[in-house]
């Protein structure tokens, strides 16, 4: 199967957009909060994978699994070289919305199957890919499958990463059938690739008020996570008078109002989203609270300024509730700035068929920014009319999905064709 053309390779249209939106929905929602929760190596990220290969089958593209568990559907054959990788996830953040990462790995088997009615003829192969564990929902770290496929993640470093139940990375996907033998930096499959683009449903509003389905992504700014251990000593909360008191939860109700206060004053993002109380009783001081902060902030100077607030806010404060504070960050992404080229190269093409689109940096983390600094990579952003993600209120019209589409079967064509 070296002929990456459709006919060389025996392409059969797939179902539709709509079709495969409904198909994929219900897998992982949950009933009572018809949020979304497909973490990765459970139950529910496995139906979604086993969605992903069907459709790659249906189309008669070459399905594989990479080390990482990484899924590729290929349209011609990789060891041909300059490859088009199109795609994004299928895992959710808790109770998270159906576009984020979904849009992109739909709209990219819609956009073969238009480019297969246009008539184009790929000179190079395509791909569609679904990155595993984008969000980290379930092991605290995010794009764990393009960190490792990248070396941005060791095998070393999966191997330590543990769930809330102390399940092991790599023991979960030994679970789920995924042999973890593999696992580790895959420069190959990269090489193979000439360019990454990854559609995404916008996580803002900056789209939502202009005439604009579609925009281009230009810089994802620079963000972490940090948590922070608060100890002091568990009492009797009906015993214990307040001046005897080491309440952990002081602290850290002290250090999430510092957080938003740092934040504000150098216009960045600090979010403790994530909690978790010893022994978490209703009448019982706890001894220890571990609270998890996200940062980003538009450059590293910034970013590194409003953590450092943040934890000194926190030692001081720790120091009046004689309760010891202990930071440690637990992942790391730089500023990404996508290829200025590739992104001008997108941006006139669409232009072509909408006048010029706006280009927009963001503040949300993707595979794009992880792959980005091994293979060029751009993003489309869809018109996101709330602005609200990672949450089951995320949203885009059925009209601009399909302007999405559109857009990315355009610029994969300027890319392979
Ligand atoms: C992923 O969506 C992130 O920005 O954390
Ligand atoms: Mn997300
Ligand atoms: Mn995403």
């Amino acid at each position: 199967m070296s002929d990456p053309t459709f006919a060389g390779a025996g392409y059969a249209e797939g179902p539709g957009f709509n079709a495969m939106w409904r198909e994929l929905e219900p897998l992982g929602r949950c009933r009572e909060t018809s949020g979304y929760r497909r973490f990765a190596w459970t139950p529910q990220d496995a139906d979604c994978r086993a969605w992903f290969r069907a459709q790659a089958v249906a189309r008669g593209l070459h399905h594989e699994i990479d080390g990482n568990g990484n899924q590729w559907a290929w349209l011609g054959d990789r060891s041909a070289g300059g490859a088009v990788a199109t795609g994004s996830h299928l895992d959710s953040v808790p109770d998270g919305g159906a576009f984020d990462g979904p849009l992109g790995v739909v709209s990219a088997f819609a956009a073969l199957d238009e480019l297969h009615r246009r008539g184009a003829r790929p000179q190079h192969p395509l791909v569609v890919v679904n990155f595993t564990d984008e969000e980290g929902a379930r092991f605290g770290l995010s794009c764990v499958g393009s960190r490792l496929a990248t070396g941005l993640l060791d095998r070393a470093q999966a191997a330590e990463l543990r769930d809330a139940k102390g399940t092991g990375l790599l023991h979960a996907m030994e679970r789920a059938g995924h042999d973890p033998e593999f696992v580790g930096p895959d420069p190959e499959r990269l090489a193979a690739l000439s360019a990454f683009v990854e559609l995404h449903v916008e996580q803002g509003r900056a789209l939502a008020d202009t005439a604009h389905p579609v925009g281009v992504a230009s810089a994802i700014w620079p963000h972490g996570r940090w948590r922070f251990d608060f100890s002091g000593e568990g009492n009797h909360a009906g015993t214990t008078r307040l001046a005897d008191r080491r309440d952990p939860m002081l602290t850290y109700a002290g250090t999430v109002l510092a957080a938003r206060e740092e934040a504000r004053l150098a216009e960045a993002l600090a979010t403790f989203g994530r909690v978790d109380v010893e022994p978490g009783a209703v009448n019982a001081i706890a001894s220890r609270v571990s609270g998890w902060l996200d940062s980003r902030a538009a450059d590293e100077e910034t970013l590194d300024r409003v953590v450092a607030g943040i934890e000194r806010a926190a030692v001081e404060r720790g120091g009046r509730d004689g309760v010891q504070v202990a930071v440690v960050r637990e992942s790391f992404t730089s500023r990404v700035v996508f290829a200025d080229a590739l992104r001008d190269r997108l941006a006139r093409r669409l232009a072509d068929r909408a006048g010029p689109v706006p280009v927009l940096p963001t503040g949300a983390g993707h595979d794009a920014g992880i792959l980005a600094g091994s293979v060029p990579t751009a993003m489309l952003y869809v018109r996101n009319p709330t602005g609200v993600s990672h949450a089951p209120a995320e949203y885009a019209t059925e009209e601009d999905c399909l302007a999405g589409v559109t857009a990315l079967a355009d610029v994969l064509e300027e890319l392979a064709c």
